[in-house]
């Protein structure tokens, strides 16, 4: 099954980066040395075995994307998938320039969706603003809130100029960088929406998860590492709490600020003061989250110190663990990851390869339970998942 993917946006927002650091093991600083994209490049990324990512990394260049909305109109925007549009944040901190910049941006952005809405009305739209690295971090909340009520605003006059009185496409957006874990939640939800039947699979993990009394099991892609599916244990308060924590609440890690799910497109970043949102890492994340859930403010539904992207933190970190393997010395380049086995003093997680494209990790809270079981669980469930 064949998804075309549009990777689009300006020169220079970061589209090849991105593209490298999740499909072909760049690290982030290796990515200052990419060079401007050439018209389209294109790559076909094997995605759980049967699922090809058709990616075409545009050069954002004006010629190119010129080039794109006239010459090539057709040719670039039928049958896609998916529509990810880049948008680089830096001009949202540079003034007068930066502004210009946006509009700038906000006018190829309505025109290409506007090809995608003759040629693709069934895409998908992602909205990624990039490079929050760069905004001063008491800015951007405000700066994702208002960028994305005027992207969704562009959309909506796109459907209504083609006359249909549509809602026009429902846009997405994340806020992202490649110096963290963001990027990987944005693209792990992306890749989600193209796998078919994901209820199926969430459906067996959750017995999976029931069976080995886990709080919470996660699959990922083998090569991305992205997060591809995940159940909480129903006997377990902890998983319950994350998943409905999920729905609800999301951190972003680069700045302490959240954004809601529940309306649509996740655009409603608000600040996170006064709230027990966390941005600590990974250890924390899981363990004061699953210690603490009972001290959240009963005012709020959202429990707090369970960190939302606790699971894009592993796909980054096991990447970078992978890549530190890949670099040993010749001799030793047999070297490759295979399992991890993490304990704290009130969490146990493991992971291990799952399917032949596949990892999984389960996360155990419960101290009655034997590690040793859950590699079993795990072995025994191979063939079923495969
Ligand atoms: P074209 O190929 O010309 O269309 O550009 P592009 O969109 O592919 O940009 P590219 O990926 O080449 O990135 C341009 C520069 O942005 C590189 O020096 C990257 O290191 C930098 N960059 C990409 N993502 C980020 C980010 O999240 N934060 C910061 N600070 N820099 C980034």
């Amino acid at each position: 099954m064949k998804r075309k993917v549009l990777l689009m946006g300006q020169s220079g927002c970061g589209k090849t980066s991105m593209r490298s650091l999740i499909f072909s093991s760049y690290r982030a600083a290796d990515t200052r040395r990419l060079g401007s994209t050439l018209d389209v490049e294109h790559s076909h990324v094997r995605f759980l075995g049967n699922l090809v990512l058709n990616l075409w990394d545009c050069g954002g260049q004006q010629s190119y994307m010129d080039s794109y909305l006239e010459k090539q109109r057709s040719q670039v925007f039928s049958t896609v998938g998916v529509l990810i549009y880049v948008f680089d944040l830096v001009g949202a901190e540079g003034g007068e320039e930066g502004q210009t910049e946006w509009e700038r941006d906000l006018r190829y952005y309505k025109d290409c969706v506007s090809a995608l809405y003759q040629y693709s009305p069934d895409a998908r739209v992602f909205c990624l603003l990039h490079k929050m690295d760069l905004v001063d971090k008491s800015r951007r909340a405000s700066v994702y809130s208002q960028r994305v009520k005027e992207l969704r605003r562009k959309s909506r006059e796109v459907a209504h100029a083609a006359g249909g009185g549509k809602e026009g496409f429902r846009v997405h957006c994340f806020a992202t960088s490649i110096w963290d874990e963001s990027l990987y939640r944005a693209w792990s939800r992306i890749v989600q929406t193209q796998i078919p039947s994901l209820g199926v699979l969430e459906r067996h993990l959750q017995l999976l998860a029931d069976t080995c009394c886990a709080g919470e099991v996660v699959v990922f892609e083998r090569t991305t590492f992205l997060v591809i599916a995940k159940a909480a244990g129903s006997t377990s308060t902890a998983g319950a709490l994350s998943s409905s924590f999920e729905r609800s609440t999301l951190t972003s890690p680069s700045g302490g600020f959240t954004y809601d799910e529940e309306e649509e497109g996740m655009e409603g970043f608000r600040d996170a003061q006064g709230r027990q949102t966390s941005t600590a890492g990974l250890g924390s994340g899981f363990g004061s989250g699953f210690a603490t859930h009972h001290d959240t403010p009963a005012s709020t539904t959202k429990p707090s110190g369970l960190d939302p992207e606790r699971f894009e933190k592993v796909s980054e970190l096991i990447k970078n663990f992978k890549l530190s393997c890949q670099k040993l010395p010749a001799k030793s380049s047999q070297c490759e990851f295979q399992a991890v086995e993490l304990k704290a003093s009130n969490f146990s997680a493991y992971i291990d390869s799952l399917t032949s494209n596949t990892y999984i990790m389960i996360l155990v809270t419960d101290p009655a339970v034997q590690m040793a079981s859950v590699k079993l669980n795990v072995q025994l469930a191979r063939d079923h998942f495969e």
